[in-house]
């Protein structure tokens, strides 16, 4: 429609959302469907996190506009699991908090891209960056990364696609969609590059840091190489480790004259966070972790189910990441086969619309994410659910022809 702006027409809806839609709209049709497309933990927000959102409100303080980039007890917060978790030194004033860990990204693309300029994309990718880097009207510059190699970018490949027009790398350890996590060494061989490239920044997004198994330590890229901290936007959010993906809080570290940017931008966007979610984060950051750990538990377990039976898939290679809830196998050996529909599947979009056709799974075609043939899934469902959706998909594959 020509009434409708050109950045409309850059950007697509968000695919994981999608297929999450299908899913729902099948299963209130009455078809028996798993959907291991969402990207959000099936556990529920802490009692006690909920119970400060709920003291906040009863005690008015949720009732009012906030400070449009987050209350100060939540600010103070997020300095503190900075230093504590990363060892991050950031004042109040270098700390931002938007409706989500998305709004935040939003933010800091639309208040920092111009028309000329590239930002590094290691992919698989989580499907929003490119697409905010279109609507900013940049130009999303995309690394594609091995399975063999893990998923994760070499420094060469990073160094070959730096340019003069590159404003930043959107680094994000552990990843969606391959739950791929960086070592410290790795993060390393890629600071040591950019450390040679001062017009380069770094967006580390750090939403998935806690969820990591098998003792792997998660470390931020300023914490890394502190040359880069005054040219790094340290991103993260309570979504997905406290399991408060509806309270939409995420937050940032980073230079005070971006900060105050961002905070600019939201002012005449969104105006504050929401402000009881806001109280419950503080109390999220501020209370119990153990929790997280106990999932954890149950994640890991998941993950080896869901990689060990996918496996013994016919044409299913899948790799086990490090962190996340995610994994990301390749359908690449049943390319050119015939679905019990009679279809040849030619596309992993084939793959998972025959598969959700046949089998009631559903789950996100790799090319969403940059590279394919691929799908991925995500394990943040029931155990019981993750093993009969895995028993499908064998089946699946095995009647293909
Ligand atoms: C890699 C990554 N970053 C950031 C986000 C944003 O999280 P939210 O906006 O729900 O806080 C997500 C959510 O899926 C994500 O996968």
């Amino acid at each position: 429609m020509a009434f409708l702006a050109d950045s409309i027409g850059r950007i697509k809806p968000s695919p994981t959302i999608a297929v999450t839609d299908k899913a729902r709209a099948l299963k209130a049709a009455g078809r028996d469907v798993i959907g291991l497309g969402a990207g959000e933990p099936d556990f529920d927000t802490p009692d006690n996190i909920k119970q400060a959102a709920i003291k906040a409100i009863m005690a008015g303080k949720a009732s009012k506009y906030t400070a449009v980039d987050g209350i100060p007890e939540l600010k103070e917060a997020i300095c503190r699991k900075f230093k504590r978790e990363n060892g991050l030194d950031y004042k109040p004033s270098q700390i931002t908090v938007g409706a989500g860990g998305k709004q935040v990204l939003f933010n800091a693309l639309m208040a920092t891209l111009n028309p000329d300029d590239e930002v590094i994309i290691p992919a698989p990718y989580w499907v929003s960056y490119p697409d905010i880097v279109l609507l900013a009207g940049a130009t999303p510059v995309a690394v594609t990364t091995r399975m063999e190699d893990g998923f994760k970018m070499k420094p060469q490949a990073l160094e070959k696609a730096i340019t003069k027009q590159t404003k930043w790398l959107i680094f994000n350890s552990p990843s969606n969609p391959t739950g791929a996590a960086y070592t410290r060494d790795e993060i390393k061989a890629l600071t040591d590059v950019l450390v040679k490239h001062p017009q380069v920044w770094v967006l580390a997004d750090d939403m998935y840091e806690h969820l990591v198994y098998d003792d792997f330590e998660f470390f931020s890229a300023a914490q890394v190489e502190p040359r880069l901290y005054e040219r790094t936007l340290t991103l993260n959010g309570v979504s997905k480790a406290y399991c408060m993906t509806g309270w939409r809080i995420g937050y940032a570290g980073g230079p005070e004259f971006l900060i105050k940017a961002m905070a600019t931008l939201q002012s005449q966007s969104t105006t504050n966070p929401n402000a009881a979610a806001q109280w419950a984060s503080v109390e999220a950051l501020n209370g119990p972790q153990d929790f997280i750990a106990e999932h954890n538990r149950i994640f890991k377990e998941r993950r080896d189910l869901a990689v060990s039976m996918l496996n013994q898939a016919n044409g299913i290679k899948c790799p086990k990441p490090e962190g996340a809830f995610y994994v990301y196998p390749s359908c690449a050996g049943t390319m050119r086969k015939t679905a019990p529909t009679g279809k040849t599947l030619a596309t992993d979009e084939d793959f998972v619309t025959e598969l959700l056709e046949s089998e009631g799974v559903a789950v996100v075609q790799g090319t969403a994410f940059g590279v394919g043939p691929a799908f991925r899934i995500s394990y943040a469902t029931a155990t019981t659910a993750l093993e009969e959706a895995c028993r499908r998909i064998q089946r699946f594959c095995g009647n293909l022809s």
